[in-house]
């Protein structure tokens, strides 16, 4: 059983899933059967780090998304337009998507998610919170028996990753920021990263997940790092502290509150000062973390490399062979899905 894949962006993230898709050494018995069956690119004459057939690239978008032969559309172009009408469009014809688009899902992944529920097609997206650290599917599946009473994270790889240099070199935040470009961890416009709106729009995500509640992008309160200086910095450490920008979202219930009554959500990014002992405090680089604390289960950290192509393409395929393994199941060949079992149990280190 194949299931045909429509590639919209041949980015960082692009080409690291292309990179995945196309290792011969990778082992997933799943990912036979996931093909590669178009890439819509801006250009068709750029140089890429992959070899791909010439008839499979194309800028004709929308080709892609009304394919027959495609099952899964994997976005990974960015920005809200025209990635929101491609999405819409890949939906409407029923295609199953994966997107790594954050600030696409915290505005309009209501009515994405509607869209999708009436088509009756998956819409995943581990990509987009914490790169490719798992934090979506364990928030939705592994602690959906909690009452999740806060999340506070670090969730911009470029911005910790500007801030552990300052700090741990004294470098200026442009050259730091001109380095984290350079390793492709910053937004095409990375005032999304410095002013933390990137983070907003992950924290909008991460509690609409946690809270079992639409949490609106226009809720969050956002401050970047611009205007932190490597005396700040300086002053912090000799006090204790680190200085993190923190996403950060809290359930508030007034003390007096019956269990039912309604809850208030503060949300917010901005420059914190942590302690050196916090378990987020230690958290460098691109390294992303993500503090959960619920009820009955107290607190959890997800921790990981929260950007870059290799790692962000890890959270993508896996989105990709999830849809593969739930199509596989639905299609009544769950015998492919027991081997898929069998052989991750059988590889697993003892
Ligand atoms: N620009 C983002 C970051 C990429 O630095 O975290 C991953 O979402």
């Amino acid at each position: 059983m194949a299931f045909k894949v429509g590639l919209l962006g041949l980015g960082t993230v692009g080409t690291g899933t292309v990179k995945i898709l196309l290792d011969p050494a990778q082992r997933n018995p799943l990912l036979k059967d996931v093909v590669l069956h178009r890439v819509g690119v801006r250009s068709l004459h750029k140089p890429r780090e992959v070899d791909l057939p010439p008839d499979c690239l194309t800028t004709d978008l929308a080709a892609i998304v009304s394919d027959p032969e495609v099952d899964i559309v994997v976005e990974l172009i960015g920005g809200i337009e025209p990635a929101r009408s491609l999405i819409l469009e890949a939906i409407d014809h029923r295609k199953h998507v994966v997107t790594a688009n954050k600030a696409l899902i915290a505005l309009h992944g209501e009515e994405i998610f509607e869209a999708a529920a009436e088509a009756g097609v998956y819409v995943l997206l581990e990509a987009a919170v914490g790169g490719g650290i798992p934090v979506i599917e364990p928030l939705k599946q592994s602690l959906c028996a909690n009452r999740i009473q806060s999340i506070s994270g670090i969730v911009n790889g470029t911005t910790n990753y500007i801030l552990t240099r300052m700090q741990k070199e004294g470098g200026s935040f442009l050259d730091m920021l001109e380095a984290a470009q350079h390793l492709g961890y910053a937004e095409a416009d990375p005032t999304a990263d410095v002013d933390g709106w990137d983070a907003a729009d992950k924290i909008a995500i991460l509690a609409s997940l946690a809270f079992g509640e639409r949490v609106r992008r226009s809720e969050v309160y956002s401050e970047g790092i611009r205007q932190v200086t490597t005396t700040d910095i300086l002053y912090a450490d000799r006090l204790g502290f680190v200085i993190k920008l923190l996403a950060l979202a809290h359930r508030v219930t007034p003390p007096t509150a019956e269990p039912d009554q309604p809850h208030v959500i503060d949300i917010r990014v901005h420059p914190t000062l942590v302690a050196k002992g916090h378990p987020l405090a230690s958290v460098n680089g691109v390294y992303n973390a993500i503090l959960v604390e619920g009820d009955p289960i107290g607190q959890v950290m997800f921790y990981g490399p929260g950007a870059g192509a290799g790692p962000t393409a890890s959270a993508v395929m896996s989105d990709v062979l999830n849809i593969a393994a739930l199509l596989t199941v639905e299609r009544g060949n769950s015998a492919m899905v027991s081997a898929t079992v069998s052989a991750a149990v059988s590889a697993a280190p003892r």
